[in-house]
């Protein structure tokens, strides 16, 4: 019998458990997955408690969502590169006594994008994200492992320094960040056709219940090559029906939830991805 869980807050709306109830069902295994809330008042407390429970091996993984992907790898016993090069934590697991902090949703973006998006696999291309958060880190890391130029458009230029620096002290970079007005701009170098654009909003711009503000100017100018929304409610947002009446191919966010869930139960269980994937897929399909 498997126990996982999420720990985050809030939670009321999270996918997460009907995703890995049905890789329970698809896989033939027995178990349950719950919602640890934790208010930030108690987080102090709490989380090293979930992390003892995991070590002890009375919980078999956790999940970690808003506000705690950074907060929790205090308490960790090791990282994966993924999680160390991301900056955060989507996935605990115990091995050995040891508490192991991971991140799925670098790989996750990653598989969902060549999937949905499979032209992206000619690269080179060039990368443009649209904020300079938690999720646009794990973006900027794809692209980076990719080997293609990364471009971080942000509101707060001192936000996008910081996510700069960070990958500059890895060793990986450069990314290269532009103030949140220069999307538009002739002489961006998005707008130059030397190589083609994976334009990404990683901002929450468009969610419900905003759902009539878009991250980049509907009427345009776009730049050349396709369009990736993180946002998955609505599935299809202002930015992304924007970008097909343009011509422009664009994919939203619930791939890359299922494939990061997905990603997580294979660290979990050992059972692939492949095996799990369609069940999850379907399973969220009915909710959004
Ligand atoms: N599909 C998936 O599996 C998946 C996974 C992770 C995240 N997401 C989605 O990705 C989005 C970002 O998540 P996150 O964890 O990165 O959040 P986050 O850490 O709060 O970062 C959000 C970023 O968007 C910027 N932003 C917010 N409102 C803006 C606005 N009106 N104009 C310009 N920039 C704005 C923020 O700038 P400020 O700091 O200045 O506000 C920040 O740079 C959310 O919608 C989340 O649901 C999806």
């Amino acid at each position: 019998m498997f126990h996982f869980g999420l720990i985050g807050y809030p939670l009321k709306h999270s996918l997460s458990p009907v995703l890995h109830q049905a890789a329970l069902r698809a896989a033939g295994l027995k178990g349950e997955y719950s919602l640890f809330e934790v208010p930030p008042s108690e987080a102090d407390v709490r989380l090293p408690q979930l992390l003892a429970t995991l070590r002890r091996g009375l919980l078999h993984g956790l999940n970690v969502t808003i506000p705690y992907k950074q907060r929790v790898m205090a308490w960790v016993d090791d990282l994966t590169d993924a999680a160390r090069a991301c900056g955060a934590v989507n996935t605990l697991y115990a091995t050995r006594g040891r508490v192991v902090g991971h991140n799925t949703d670098a790989a996750g973006f990653w598989e969902d994008v060549r999937h949905r998006l499979p032209v992206v696999q000619k690269g080179p291309w060039r990368g443009l994200v649209l904020g300079a958060g938690g999720a646009a880190r794990a973006v900027v890391y794809t692209l980076l492992k990719q080997g293609w130029p990364a471009h971080v458009v942000a509101r707060r230029m001192e936000q996008a320094r910081a996510l700069a620096g960070h990958f500059q002290r890895q060793g990986l970079g450069p990314v290269h960040i532009h103030p949140w007005e220069a999307r538009t701009d002739p002489k961006a170098p998005w707008f130059q056709r030397d190589l083609p654009v994976l334009l990404v909003n990683a901002t929450p711009v468009g969610m419900h219940p905003h759902i009539q503000a878009s991250p980049w100017p509907v009427e345009g100018p776009w730049p050349q090559g396709v369009v990736y929304d993180l946002v998955y409610n609505p599935r299809e947002t202002r930015f992304i029906k924007a970008a097909r009446r343009a011509n422009l191919p664009a994919a939203d966010g619930l791939g890359m939830l299922v494939w990061q869930a997905a990603l997580a139960f294979e660290r979990w269980t050992g059972v692939a991805s492949r095996v799990v994937l369609p069940a999850m897929a379907q399973a969220v399909e009915q909710f959004s």
